[in-house]
């Protein structure tokens, strides 16, 4: 009999920046569904990993004055750092710069296109860069932006090579009628296959506009495009071509969870590569949705991102993994506020589970001496109690396999205060006061433990920490690790006569208004040293003699135009006193020309000459720009002559 395996991916994610919560949620339950099945007796492959070629990364570093692996380096670290404090168990972290991964992305390259299926030719499109994609211009938004991000696009011409994915068009879709399963959850599905039905282009799957990526294995002039690179890490992270066993066992993978923002890349593109790569199809992909923070995208500019090593740290990772598997039903979106967190972790773990787990030990401890006494009878409320038990794990069990993690949960929250309410209802304290009824209370109290056994294996998947917790205090001999969900199932299973442990409560409540208190504090110390840190460094600042240099004057514009061939830049006319000048403007995006005539802007007058697009540039017209890059030209408050000095 062939040993039953799972294997499950998250992304590989872009080492540009600090993670956020939301990637956290993808991770946790990777990570959480492979604890489950690791339960049910799997043996399990998890992955996930570091996305670190391409042109943003390569711009990034720049601005940091790094090279490309310099810099992400460190940010990898970070990451590596963050998924430990989330105890997240993966077996391998592939890093698309390793020598495995670079030897696998040349295999499949070359795999394919000595098949015939990539060629070279010339590209021509709207590229994003931060989504590191073409468009054609029927795909941008309306304001000619990038359609998954809304950023600004460039007009972008290379010879490239071309993946023919429109050869598999047909074949997808035969694929994924013969799998209504492949796409979750099922309200994705159409989306895709109306995409598919669109009519698939080839894919560019070389550039040559930048550096940072594994050379086209036949032209050392390209690299091969970021995706088509990220996507075989799923293969990397199971050795193929290192480990044919260890490949042919794990391969196809068993799931690969993402967001919904990046469903396409592989439900499209990956699926068609591997068709060209003769290698099967996952079985599963899953395109969960978004966590939000008060309703709205977390964004650097709002300051609300939130940190998932700093929540960590104020409330620990089991609470951080519960909020984020309870409070959200996978699949579709969901806000985190501070409030919400508090409110949850306080009613359900410290209250429903933590006094659960008190009360019972407490009384075996009061009633017992601490030793876990038999069940020598039955109550009239154990055969519901149980009743419950049973349904509760079949669902759990269900819903995992469907990675509903949210409705295991809460399912399994029914059984908890179901269990608190046999307390209730049993009244032990009035069990106690009688000794005809020791056997009876020792009933209640075995049930009672037993239950919280059960609950705490069935815990295992979701929390790192509270299951040992729980183990510990109800004096089990036999180690968790050992535990299968079988065991779960399986009730009385508990052994008599051994001691319990009472402890502390596994989780303590949080009182809001301290610390919404601390967080104040924290704030406030965080700004006080800020100032500190900028009245101590010198180099922060510019002399005055410095900014003297800079040349700012008043400039009417005269007139404004398009130029051809750019869908950025505007050729300005401006008036400066006596003289006019011509310049370049990076602002067609956000400017129509004739909105800018009459206006009278801010400009820096003695910035060298330069030829932008063939057209000779005499100074620089200041704009404003957010955080999504939209741009705001400068303009002056009162009415002032042009050429007027800006100082
Ligand atoms: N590098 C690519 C993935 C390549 S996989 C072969 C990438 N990286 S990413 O860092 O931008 O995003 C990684 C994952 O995080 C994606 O699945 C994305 O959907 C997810 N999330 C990013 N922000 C998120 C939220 N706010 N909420 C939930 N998930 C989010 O894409």
């Amino acid at each position: 009999m062939s040993a039953k395996t799972f294997y499950v991916t998250t992304p590989i994610y872009y080492p540009n920046d600090k993670l956020h919560i939301g990637h956290t949620y993808t991770t946790t339950a990777a990570d959480t569904i492979t604890r489950f099945k690791q339960l049910q007796g799997y043996e399990t492959e998890f992955i996930t990993g570091s996305d670190e070629h391409g042109q943003k990364i390569q711009k990034s570093a720049a601005k940091h004055d790094m090279s490309p692996k310099e810099y992400v380096d460190g940010i990898v670290e970070t990451f590596k750092d963050l998924w430990e404090k989330l105890k997240v168990d993966y077996t391998k972290f592939v890093r698309t710069t390793s020598d495995d991964h670079r030897s696998d992305v040349e295999y499949i390259f070359k795999k394919v296109y000595d098949k015939g299926d990539i060629y070279k030719s010339k590209y021509e499109g709207y590229y994003c860069t931060p989504c590191e994609t073409y468009w054609t211009e029927r795909q941008l938004d309306e304001e000619g932006n990038c359609p998954d991000c809304n950023r600004a696009v460039e007009w972008m011409e290379e010879e490239s090579y071309f993946f023919k994915m429109s050869k598999y068009q047909d074949r997808l879709l035969d694929f994924l009628n013969e799998n209504p399963d492949f796409i979750q959850p099922a309200k994705r599905r159409n989306e895709m296959i109306n995409f598919i039905k669109e009519g698939l282009e080839d894919l560019c799957v070389s550039r040559t506009t930048f550096d940072w990526g594994i050379p086209v294995p036949v032209d050392d002039d390209h690299v091969i495009y970021v995706w088509f690179d990220a996507l075989t890490s799923y293969l990397t992270g199971i050795d193929w071509n290192r480990d044919e066993e260890k490949f042919n066992k794990f391969w196809p993978a068993d799931i690969h969870i993402v967001g919904k923002d990046i469903l396409r890349f592989h439900t499209i593109i990956w699926p068609t590569i591997l068709m060209a790569a003769d290698l099967p199809l996952p079985k599963k992909v899953f395109g969960h949705g978004f966590l939000l923070v008060d309703g709205g995208k977390m964004s650097k500019s709002k300051g609300n991102v939130i940190d998932p090593v700093k929540l960590i740290d104020d409330f620990g990772v089991d609470a951080v993994r519960y909020y984020l598997l309870r409070e959200i039903a996978f699949g579709t979106d969901g806000s985190y506020s501070t409030d919400n967190f508090i409110q949850r972790i306080n009613s359900d773990l410290a209250n429903d589970l933590g006094n659960l787990l008190n009360r019972t030990v407490a009384m075996v401890d009061k009633y017992f001496n601490g030793v876990i006494p038999e069940a020598k009878l039955e109550t009239e409320f154990d055969t519901d109690l149980e009743e419950v038990a049973t349904n509760t794990f079949k669902l759990v069990e269900d819903n995992l396999e469907k990675l509903q993690f949210s409705v295991a949960l809460e399912e399994l929250w029914n059984l908890v205060r179901r269990t608190n309410k046999y307390i209730d209802q049993t009244t032990p304290w009035v069990l106690a006061k009688d000794e005809d009824k020791k056997a009876e209370l020792g009933t209640v109290l075995y049930n009672l433990l037993d239950n919280l056994r059960r609950i705490a294996i069935a815990l295992v998947p979701f929390l790192p920490e509270a299951p040992a917790k729980m183990w510990e205090q109800l004096g089990i001999k036999d180690s968790l690790a050992d535990q299968s969900w079988d065991n779960v199932k399986s009730k009385d299973l508990l052994e008599s006569g051994i001691k319990v442990k009472n402890g502390d409560p596994i989780f303590p409540r949080i009182d809001a208004d301290e610390y919404y208190q601390k967080l104040d504090k924290e704030k406030k110390e965080e700004q006080a040293n800020k100032k500190g840190d900028n009245e101590m460094s010198e180099q922060e600042y510019i002399t005055f003699d410095e900014f003297g240099k800079l040349e700012l004057r008043v400039a009417e514009v005269l007139e404004a135009e398009r130029i051809e061939g750019s869908n950025k830049l505007l050729k300005v006319q401006v008036e400066l006193g006596d003289e006019k000048r011509q310049l370049v403007a990076g602002i067609a995006k956000h400017y129509e020309a004739e909105e800018l005539v009459g206006k009278k802007v801010v400009m820096v007058a003695n910035l060298k000459p330069a030829t932008i697009f063939g057209v000779k540039s005499n100074g620089m017209i200041l704009a404003a720009s957010n955080d999504e890059g939209e741009l705001t030209v400068t303009t002056v408050d009162r009415d002032i002559a042009s050429g007027a000095q800006v100082k």
